[in-house]
């Protein structure tokens, strides 16, 4: 007899959990139930007891990838950022919910031109764009087809003309200010890259993740572009892996850059270091 959805799920998740925990097993298996059936997330818990059926080989060939390390949003090809769908593609950064410290940061003050340096599937300029109708922004990558997916998103969400793009090394090709400069750069120092799980290092370029070394030569860049391309007061925002606060927070201060802060994500853990031009 057929495995039921609920039966299927339980199993799934317990192979998983040792990977990666419950709760993210659990989310993970809800998400890739909902793609091989067809049904919402909603549906998919009201109709936990109804034979898995004609649906078995998909969801078994998706729970495959996400064994062999694959990330749900490069099996799926999306993932759900601050209440919107992205496109995720291969070698992008697949979005964490972490960077949502960084928007509600942006969102806290008024601003009208953006720049957002390493936009990869363009979450940040994007969502930014979106929250904020009468602003216009220029989105860099290092390579103009690692911008490919955000400009995909871009125009799926009807962005027409507000948000341009540039390939540009940080601030290299960049000529005019801005009243934001945003940035998640690559921040894992170069021994940690070396031990990260397969899901991540596989699938995610790897400039997406390290800039090498102690992990901060993207910060450096940042700081030494930054005061050149803000407008008087404006702000500069970059996301941080929890331990870089006070490193980055120097960086931007010996850079000539005032009100320098460090702020928490909703965990508590150090997420966001923000400045602002005193130019
Ligand atoms: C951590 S990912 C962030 C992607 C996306 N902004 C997000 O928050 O999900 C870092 C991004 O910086 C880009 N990048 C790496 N080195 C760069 C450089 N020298 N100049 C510009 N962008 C770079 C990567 O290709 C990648 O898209």
């Amino acid at each position: 007899m057929s495995r039921t959805v609920g039966e299927a799920m339980r199993a799934a998740i317990d192979s998983l959990a040792p990977m990666i925990g419950q709760d993210e097993a659990r989310r993970d298996v809800r998400m890739l139930m909902a793609a091989a059936t067809g049904w919402t997330s909603a549906g998919v818990a009201a109709r936990r007891d109804e034979p898995l059926a004609d649906a078995a080989p998909h969801f078994d060939q998706l729970l495959g990838r996400r064994l062999c390390g694959q990330s749900v949003a490069h099996i799926l090809g999306q993932t759900e950022f601050y209440g919107r769908t992205f496109d995720v593609g291969m070698g992008d950064l697949a979005p964490r919910p972490d960077t949502e410290t960084l928007i509600d940061l942006a969102l806290s003050d008024p601003w009208t031109t953006l720049l957002d340096l390493g936009t990869g599937t363009g979450i940040i300029a994007i969502t930014l764009l979106l929250e904020r109708p009468e602003a216009r922004g220029l989105a860099t990558d290092l390579r103009a087809d690692w911008y490919g997916t955000a400009r995909a998103n871009a125009q799926r969400m009807d962005l027409g003309d507000r948000l341009t793009f540039l390939a540009s090394d940080w601030f290299a090709r960049v000529s005019d200010r801005f009243d934001l400069i945003v940035s998640n750069p690559p921040y894992v120092t170069e021994a940690d890259y070396a031990t990260l799980q397969t899901e991540i290092a596989a699938w995610e370029r790897r400039e997406a993740l390290t800039p090498g070394g102690d992990g901060l030569d993207a910060y450096r860049a940042i700081a030494a572009g930054a005061p050149a391309h803000l407008t008087r007061g404006g702000r500069l925002l970059v996301e941080i892996g929890h331990d870089q606060g006070e490193a980055v927070a120097a960086l931007f201060t010996a850079a000539g850059l005032e009100d320098v802060a460090v702020h928490p994500d909703i965990n508590g853990k150090d997420r966001v270091v923000s400045a602002r031009s005193s130019a």
